[in-house]
């Protein structure tokens, strides 16, 4: 086999804190092999428009401890025709990038195992805070977006509970709940509301928060995912029904941002080199994932048929500790 001379990397979809680590990594895996890295900027759309430019070690200096990714990102609607794809694998033909790592979500994948098919030899790093990747226990990004929902909530708590107030907390996740239920846990909600389980307003909110009251409490957190929404009007409820103080706050793309934590950066780390040594090995259309806790590749189109499922066992101790 003969040996890859050249990459590429992009970072595609939404951004995570921890994407950089994962586009440093790949470039210091490659430069320390003797394999030529060619950075794209902007996703998808920057291959298209061969937004291209050759990295070396030095271009990814002081870039671990930042958030967002320098490469920027976009969601590429142009990209998502047969067209796109051909034009994309025809420019990366021209730029000699025989291999390229794409760090993003599930819609990013689908356009690494399209090029894969087009013949440009694709690794896949799984990079969202919504952490809703069926094939793996970790998402780049995860992590960091959990700890800032978790110093929100908990500065949301010291006021609320001064004034014996209730607080509606809207959290992103996409489709998922696994934010809302994990900073449920970490924060001591009295009830998570996620896509994944139909809920019932008397019973799943108003019910924890009277019994609550009834119990000795002073403040009463509801987490909402956007998946499900309505946070504002369900704040106006709440206050309606129990004459209780209710604030809404939905903490937005704030939990997009900031530095990321020691996991986002080691694993990223990790998953990078990974990548890079995926393509030296010939391999194309994989995806690298974290399975038992270890960092290890599986095919793309068999990670993207895998469907995350909520572990009941979470909203379980999520109910039990807010007694
Ligand atoms: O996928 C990450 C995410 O932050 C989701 O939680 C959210 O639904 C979406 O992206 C927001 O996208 P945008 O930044 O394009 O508004």
């Amino acid at each position: 086999m003969e040996k890859i001379k050249k990459i590429g990397v992009l970072t595609s979809g939404g951004d995570a804190p921890g994407m950089n680590a994962a586009v440093r990594s790949v470039v210091r895996t490659a430069v320390y092999n003797g394999i030529e890295v060619m950075g794209i900027r902007k996703g998808y759309n920057g291959l298209i428009n061969g937004d291209i430019f050759e990295m070396n070690a030095r271009s990814v200096s002081e870039t671990l401890q930042r958030g967002g990714t320098v490469l920027q990102t976009a969601r590429s609607k142009e990209f998502a025709t047969p067209e796109g794809v051909a034009r994309a694998a025809e420019i990366a033909k021209i730029f000699g990038i025989e291999g390229l790592v794409v760090i993003g979500g599930d819609g990013s994948f689908r356009g690494a195992r399209d090029l894969a098919k087009a013949g440009i030899r694709t690794i896949g790093i799984p990079a969202t805070i919504d952490n809703d990747i069926g094939c793996t226990e970790y998402c780049i990004g995860y992590d960091t977006a959990l700890n800032t929902v978790k110093d929100a909530i908990d500065k949301i708590r010291d006021t609320a509970s001064s004034h014996e107030r209730s607080s509606v907390i809207e959290v992103m996740g996409r489709d998922a709940g696994y934010i809302a239920v994990m900073a449920g846990i970490a924060c001591g909600a009295e009830a998570v509301i996620i896509p994944e389980k139909k809920f019932d307003f008397d019973e799943d909110v108003l019910r924890p928060i009277i019994e609550g009251k009834n119990r000795g409490k002073s403040h009463y957190l509801v987490i909402v995912a956007e998946g499900v929404g309505g946070a504002l009007e369900m704040a106006e409820e709440i206050e309606k029904r129990t004459g209780i103080e209710t604030t809404a706050t939905i903490l937005g793309h704030i939990q997009r941002g900031g530095s990321p934590t020691v996991d986002d950066r080691v694993y990223a780390s990790e998953m990078g080199l990974k990548a890079v040594e995926a393509l030296m090995e010939g391999k194309s259309n994989r995806l690298i994932v974290m399975q038992d806790h270890k960092i290890t590749d599986i095919d793309i189109d068999e990670g993207l048929a895998m469907k995350k499922e909520m572990n009941p066992d979470l909203i379980r101790l999520c109910k039990i500790m807010s007694w």
